[in-house]
């Protein structure tokens, strides 16, 4: 080889490393579709920022294009500021079809001043019913925030800024179903909930206040895809089985303690014929 060759070589594979890396980091035009609101979803900054806007008409949202199966899910969110009541911005994971799975982080606006609400929720087989949710130790519409989804074989960790906030186990050894077999896809969504999300419904949206607008950066998946077509990325075999360490799992109990508004391992107004089954006594892992 020449060297000016060389040269041209080693610019190549320069340019190829270039455009994986910012490839892997957040292009959600890459990653996503519109999933509805047409434009109303807008991807700029070259694919780094995501603005999902609802107004009078519609929300708006976007779909991953592949379909996962295990991995971690990272999404920095900036929430609908001001008078937020009655709108709902989600992160989520879901499978398609009857009985399906789903790995939920939905964030329920309010009026100016009072807190939002962060929603967690895990459907297994079709089955729901699993809700924990929080208020935050900060006003998640003045800075972006990281939300992730953890999910493996053995566990499901849902995490704020780094630090674990909720896992639900696998437990079919007590006969609790658990998403390990169909692939999920990633959704970002923004949209009306107001017949239920602000104080139960009793807080309406106030549209004289729209377009109301999240904002999205940074997505990143470490996780392995089954469509378009198998792949891990940055997901080996070992966080496969990984379970949450010790340091933040004392995290994990301090934030709950704290930060916890509704548990439904709790509730036996809403279950009084009994519990779920991995929340009954005997059945239930303390964290
Ligand atoms: C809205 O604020 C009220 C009053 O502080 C609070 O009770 C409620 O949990 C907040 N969130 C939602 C989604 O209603
Ligand atoms: C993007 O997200 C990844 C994974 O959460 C994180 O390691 C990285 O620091 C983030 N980059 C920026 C600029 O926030």
């Amino acid at each position: 080889m020449s060297c000016r060759s060389i040269l041209v070589f080693v610019c190549v594979l320069f340019l190829a490393y270039l455009g994986t890396s910012i490839a892997v980091d957040g292009d959600f035009g890459e990653y996503f579709d519109i999933l509805f609101g047409d434009n109303r979803a807008r991807i700029e900054e070259g694919g780094k920022s995501l603005f999902l806007t609802l107004d009078q008409y519609s929300g708006s949202g976007i779909v991953s294009k592949s379909e996962y199966l295990f991995g971690r899910f990272d999404m920095q969110i900036k929430l609908v500021p001001g008078n937020s009541a009655g709108t709902v911005t989600a992160f989520y994971l879901s499978s398609e079809g009857p009985h399906h799975d789903e790995i939920d982080i939905e964030f329920l606006g309010n009026l100016s001043g009072d807190p939002y609400l962060m929603s967690t929720n895990i459907f297994a087989y079709g089955e729901g019913g699993r809700e924990m949710q929080f208020y935050l130790w900060y006003d998640p519409t003045e800075d972006f925030h990281t939300y992730s989804i953890d999910w493996n074989s053995q566990r499901i960790i849902i995490l704020v800024d780094n630090t674990p906030i909720r896992v639900m186990r696998n437990r079919h050894e007590i006969g609790v179903h658990f998403p390990t077999r169909q692939p999920m896809r990633v959704y970002t969504t923004l949209w009306n909930g107001d017949s239920w999300a602000t104080r139960w419904g009793q807080v309406k949206i106030d549209l004289s206040n729209a377009p109301f607008i999240a904002s999205f950066r940074n997505f990143t998946a470490r996780a392995c895809t089954v469509s378009p077509e198998p792949s891990c990325r940055g997901f080996s075999a070992a966080k496969k089985t990984k379970d949450i360490d010790p340091e933040s799992k004392i995290k994990m109990q301090e934030i709950q303690e704290k930060w916890v508004v509704y548990d439904y391992c709790h509730d036996l107004r809403r279950y009084a014929h009994g519990l779920p089954f991995e929340c009954r006594k005997g059945n239930l892992i303390s964290e």
